[in-house]
């Protein structure tokens, strides 16, 4: 990946830039993420376990959550997720993450993850992935994440992955 990305932990002034980003992949704007999830949401995140972004040339192109289990007992396909995997005591939920379609292509999600990874050393990460998303299929695939389960949710299949850190 080129020197161009700042890779740094969030911080309250990355909100805006995060939620818009958020908002052009949701599923209406044509986008793959699964979740809206609220500003509250992503403050109590924030405060709770690292939340990763990139950066190039001061502005915002990139996020990856992790967060507790319990963050996500309002969201349906997590829980969904949990039902067909558990992970360990402790594991955390790794995601979601979102790239700009502009910078695509070009490591930014692997950055960020090492990024994470090196804060969180030890603990088990799990998420799920759509499986027609082919890019992000290959995208944590390429990271070294194994696949341990499946499940559908409303009618689509999801594959399951985890790591330890
Ligand atoms: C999934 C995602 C985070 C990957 O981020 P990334 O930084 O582009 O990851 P990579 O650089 O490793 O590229 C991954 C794949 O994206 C695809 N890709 C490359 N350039 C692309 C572009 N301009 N636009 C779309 N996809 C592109 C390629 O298939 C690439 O795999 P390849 O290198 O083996 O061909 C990003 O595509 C994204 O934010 N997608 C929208 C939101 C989403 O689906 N999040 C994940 C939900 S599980």
């Amino acid at each position: 990946m080129e020197e161009t990305y700042d890779i740094a932990l969030a911080t309250e002034h990355d909100l805006d830039a995060v939620l818009d980003l958020q908002e052009r992949n949701l599923p209406k704007n044509g986008g793959t993420l699964s979740a809206r999830l609220s500003r509250g949401w992503f403050e109590t995140a924030m405060a709770a376990m690292p939340v990763v972004v990139a950066r190039r040339a001061g502005r915002l192109v990139g996020y990856l959550v992790s967060a507790p289990v319990a963050a996500f007992t309002e969201v349906s396909v997590v829980q969904a997720m949990l039902e067909a995997y558990r992970g360990a005591s402790d594991a955390y939920i790794y995601g979601p993450i979102c790239v700009d379609e502009i910078e695509r292509g070009q490591g930014v999600a692997n950055a960020m993850f090492a990024s994470l990874r090196a804060q969180l050393p030890g603990r088990e990460g799990i998420l799920f992935i759509r499986c027609d998303n082919a890019a992000s299929l290959r995208a944590h695939g390429r990271m070294g994440m194994c696949e341990v389960a499946k499940f559908y949710h409303n009618g689509t299949q999801f594959v399951v992955l985890s790591y330890v850190g």
